[in-house]
């Protein structure tokens, strides 16, 4: 949440501050700022905007030095006057990403010392206290100080208006890079915005306090020792993050799932066989000895979860419990040092996922697995074990490609497991791996279902509720269809395993509520059938995604999306696409900003 970017050059860098901006829209977009260090002075412009409005209003500003920020506000409202950066008697200006818990008793002490407040953020504390400790120029000395007193998370940049060529940075709790150029460097949340200009970049750690000037660079931990930190070439390139032909990031990645599958799966099935060492080279003492398995993770990735749940007890036959990461980590539980606990992240950053991780080691749990789309991220530097699911870059808010290269690295470790467990024999594990291979040309041929799907779009356009039903590891796609509907349409949608609708829910159908229904060719489909019929005697309008091996046929309010035929324990992934281009179409037609739903941002680093 909030995205920032730093630069220090021997050029004009309001066009890298913006275009990082750009880059990291996703991670909030209430508004927008930058300042530079221009003739010494802070030149700051802000928006209370996007970053498009940012970039006319600052299409005239020059500056060699600065820093920028695309906010997702949590303390004070959407506005110019809390967007950042914030600045202190104009000579300090900082960005910040994360919360200062302790900024009210700081915000009362720094006004006692007459320092007069212009916002109602927590960041204008930050901005405030550099300024109360910045002596002789010493902005690092000034800004390590500052921090020493700050409670919470953050990642900040800061500048001084008479330091013309440097920026001091740091993190804690919250994402910051480094981007290595030559006699120019730079800082952001995230690589995307960096590989405009370079793509040499330092991973901070948390703690770390970095002053960045022209030439060169220096890090502090946080006892403020001179430390070294590798320097990585990322493999992403520009064009990984560009739109190209799409309309939407959302499109992109639905369409970017055959590929990120089978990067996914690629050293896999090239392989003849399942090891655990593709977890990391202690995967191979670990899970002999666990004896069931815990799966913490947030909205999307706490589905995936869910639906490995069935996998891991039905093919692994190994006990698994699946929780939300935000209520796990405050609640008391019973450790089992022999649990795998498996966090999934899309970002590697979410505060509720990670804090459940740190919850889960503090209380005993010693066996962790990170599944994360984003190598170096704080969940993965946390876990023991770890699977980078190879998705790419994702842009658009709601998580797509993440979802099923999620699936694919959980029916990973299902395998896995059952093959330790004996319960995988040589033909069945050819099989499954001979499936995987296939999965990517099964998924493209979903997606050419795409115009079908668009055209029952516009039904759900004047519709204000949905209900989305599921049965078995169908559920959780169920209520995946669902938050996707919901968070990008705004149409208030809520998925229902398919047998328990006639206890309650079943109230709600008549003719204005679209039932869609996820109907495999599987054990339950009967039973499911029968669900479906209570729903079309109530007056429902069905909308049911069936496998082509069920037969099922369309008749007065039951309209069919003919599947491909069912793809045994796979079929999840399968069956999540459809849902996906639902939702996407429906905010088509509804006309909502599609990357950017309100109120939602990427990366959900706070509380
Ligand atoms: C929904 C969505 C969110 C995320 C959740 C966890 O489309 O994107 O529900 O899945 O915030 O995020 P990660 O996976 O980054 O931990």
């Amino acid at each position: 949440m909030c995205g920032i970017v730093g630069a220090v050059a021997k050029r004009n860098i309001v066009p890298i501050l913006v275009n990082g901006l750009l880059r990291l829209e996703y991670r909030g977009y209430d508004s927008a700022g930058l300042v530079v260090v221009h003739d010494g002075k802070l030149d700051r412009v802000r928006s209370a905007g996007r970053v498009a409005e940012l970039k006319d209003k600052s299409a005239h500003t020059y500056g060699e030095l600065g820093i920028a920020h695309t906010r997702w506000a949590t303390h004070g409202v959407p506005s110019e006057r809390n967007a950042h950066p914030h600045m202190s008697r104009n000579l300090i200006a900082v960005v910040h990403n994360g919360i200062i818990e302790n900024y009210e008793e700081l915000r009362t002490e720094l006004t006692a010392q007459g320092y007069e407040f212009t916002s109602d953020t927590d960041t204008e504390v930050i901005a405030h206290l550099v300024h109360s400790h910045y002596k002789q120029g010493n902005l690092l000395l000034a800004t390590q100080t500052a921090l020493k007193e700050l409670v919470g998370a953050y990642a900040i940049g800061v500048v001084a208006a008479d330091n013309p060529h440097q920026l001091i940075a740091a993190r804690k709790g919250s994402p910051l890079l480094l981007g290595v150029g030559k006699g120019e460097h730079f800082v952001a949340s995230d690589m995307s915005a960096l590989l405009q200009v370079t793509k040499n970049v330092v991973y901070l750690e948390e703690g770390d306090v970095v002053e960045v000037n022209l030439a060169d660079y220096r890090i502090f931990d946080q006892q403020g020792n001179a430390v070294q930190r590798p320097v990585h070439v990322s493999e992403l390139d520009n064009d990984s993050v560009e739109l190209g032909e799409y309309q939407h990031y959302m499109q992109k990645e639905i369409h970017e799932q055959p590929q990120a599958l089978a990067n996914t799966l690629e050293s896999v099935c090239n392989s003849q066989s399942l090891v655990p060492g593709i977890f990391g080279a202690d995967a191979n003492t670990i899970f002999p000895q666990i004896e069931n398995i815990l799966i913490l993770a947030c909205g999307t990735s706490n589905h995936s979860g869910q639906v490995a749940r069935y996998w891991l007890e039905e093919i692994a036959g190994i006990p698994c419990s699946v929780e939300i990461a935000s209520e796990y980590r405050y609640r008391v539980s019973v450790p089992n040092p022999k649990t795998l606990v498996v966090t999934i992240s899309q970002s590697g950053e979410t505060a509720d996922t990670l804090a459940a991780l740190i919850h889960a080691k503090a209380t005993g749990h010693n066996f962790t697995l990170g599944i994360c789309n984003v190598p170096e991220s704080a969940i993965i530097r946390q876990s023991k074990l770890r699977l980078l699911t190879r998705a790419g870059p994702e842009i658009g808010v709601a998580s797509t490609k993440a979802f099923t290269t999620q699936l694919a690295a959980l029916f990973l470790l299902t395998l896995v497991l059952a093959k330790l467990r004996g319960r995988l024999d040589a033909a069945q594990e050819q099989q499954f791996l001979h499936e995987l291979r296939h999965l990517p040309t099964a998924v493209q041929k979903v997606l050419a279902l795409e115009p079908k799907i668009a055209a029952m779009a516009k039904y759900f356009a004047n519709k204000h509720h949905a209900l989305f039903l599921g049965r078995g590891m169908h559920f959780p796609i169920a209520a995946e269809g669902a938050l996707k509907l919901k968070e990008i349409s705004y149409i208030h949608a809520e998925a229902y395993p398919a047998g328990e609708l006639k206890h309650g829910p079943l109230a709600l159908v008549d003719a204005d509520m679209p039932v869609v229904s996820v109907a495999p060719n599987d054990t339950l489909l009967e039973k499911l059938k029968s669900n479906l019929q209570e729903v079309k005697a109530r007056g429902g309008e069905l909308f049911v995604f069936a496998d082509a091996d069920t037969h099922m046929k369309e008749s007065d309010g039951v309209h069919i999306l003919q599947m491909p035929e069912h793809a045994g324990f796979l079929s999840p992934i399968l069956h999540t696409i459809p849902l996906q281009l639902l939702a996407y179409y429906v905010a088509l037609e509804k006309g909502t900003d599609v990357d950017k739903p309100r109120n939602l941002a990427k990366s959900v680093t706070v509380e």
